[in-house]
């Protein structure tokens, strides 16, 4: 018997690993919601209440949650925050300075109420199945994908869908480079009684980086504000902590949060490293904000896509839509059994290209590659692997789909 060298002997590794010896041992790893939490301590705080108390709403300054809207505030009224537009070059600036831009009727009036009926129907029909997930501010309804044909438009930005979805895109590219996905689509349902979120950043990773690698759709399915509901932000913070993180010091104190006032079929834009949280909904309706987050192609998704989209859904997506969800692979992202190197993520790349894994695994045919050598049979070596036949497929594939470059599989070491 061979003994095993004490150098990989558990116990001797975490004696030999005292905080002080570590490797990027440096307590700007948790940074920068621990010095904006540390001196900003009631952005977090959310003090214990009954559900009706969350009702009694008036302005107190400095309550990151009982404030108003920009254009009501004391501190922020003549500061010139976004408001709802269509000017490309004034939502760009917005975007930049403020960490968030409106998209004045970004979404037509009809699609807006066929979404609010779907919404508020599934709501009914999870909280009846007792399925519901519930939030402290009131409802989600996660994976929209699977519940309504519109949710397809509107991930896609489909303009019969959303007819400020070629703008939306422009922006999009320009904010996280090309070739971006989604990262989830979720219905944020607010009720009366529901508590405040804390403050908190969507983008969690490269916290000092000169741009978002998450940016956030925000519809408006009912008018938003301070009555009920209106998202809680901090407008400039995204510039604030991604710059106290380049300058390697603490995030200091913050200027007030606001409530995002935004009309129904409007798309709020949102930088990933803006600081917000759903707001407190004061009245009967329920607000409801569809929140439709796209991200570099890189990170892992909020929503497993892979795994949830129902078949049908995946059987009749669009090539873009197919893309956005994450369902074509990258050199460095998603390759399945080594499909998928030398792409690039592009929409219809069949080098790429992930979905026939999945419908195979969904009719109970995914064969894969397992053990192989030079004593396996004829029957093993020949064996219909879902993997010959995608990229059997992928080398034949139509004009409509590129191979990836290099379009092998190969990778260097
Ligand atoms: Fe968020």
């Amino acid at each position: 018997m061979t003994t095993v060298p004490m150098e990989f002997d558990p116990a001797q590794i975490e004696a030999k690993s005292p905080p002080e010896a570590r490797m990027y041992n440096d307590d700007m790893a948790k940074e920068p919601m621990k010095s904006a939490l540390e001196n900003n301590p009631e952005i977090y705080f959310v003090p214990p209440q009954r559900g009706s108390e969350w009702g009694t709403w008036e302005f107190k300054p400095g309550s990151y949650y009982d404030t108003t809207t920009g254009s009501k505030h004391p501190y922020w009224k003549n500061k010139k925050l976004p408001s709802p537009t269509k000017d490309i070059d004034q939502l760009r600036s917005d975007l930049l300075k403020w960490g968030y831009c409106i998209i004045e009727n970004a979404i037509a009036t009809n699609q807006i109420e066929a979404m609010r009926k779907r919404v508020l129907e599934q709501a009914e029909g999870e909280r009846q199945a007792r399925i519901a997930q519930k939030t402290p501010s009131g409802q989600n309804i996660n994976c929209c994908i699977n519940k309504g044909r519109c949710f397809e438009g509107l991930i896609e930005q489909d303009p019969s869908i959303v007819q400020g979805g070629p703008l939306i895109e422009q922006l999009m590219t320009e904010a996280l480079g090309p070739d971006w996905i989604c990262t989830s689509l979720i219905a944020a349902i607010s009720l009366k009684g529901g508590v405040p979120q804390a403050l908190h950043q969507d983008q969690t990773d490269s916290a000092e980086a000169l741009k978002p690698t998450l940016v956030n759709t925000l519809t408006a399915i009912s008018d938003i504000d301070q009555n009920n509901g209106g998202t809680l932000l901090i407008p400039g913070s995204h510039d604030v902590l991604s710059r106290a993180m380049r300058e390697r010091r603490p995030v200091g104190k913050l200027p007030p949060a606001i409530n995002l006032e935004a009309p129904a079929g409007s798309i709020t834009l949102t930088d990933g490293r803006i600081l917000h949280g759903t707001g407190i909904n004061h009245t009967d309706e329920p607000r409801i904000v569809m929140l439709n987050s796209m991200q570099t192609n890189w990170k892992r998704q909020q929503e497993n896509w892979m795994l949830s989209v129902r078949p049908e859904v995946l059987e009749r997506a669009s090539q873009k839509l197919l893309q956005r969800m994450g369902f074509q692979a990258t050199t460095g992202s998603q390759t399945n059994e080594g499909h998928g190197f030398g792409a690039q993520g592009l929409i219809g790349e069949q080098a790429g290209a992930l979905r026939d894994f999945r419908l195979a695994a969904d009719r109970g045919e995914y064969l894969r590659v397992g053990e192989l050598g030079p004593n396996s049979s004829q029957q093993d070596l020949q064996a219909p692997f879902t993997l010959r036949k995608v990229v059997a497929d992928a080398r034949s594939g139509g004009a409509s789909a590129p191979l990836g470059i290099g379009g092998n599989h190969e990778i260097g070491g």
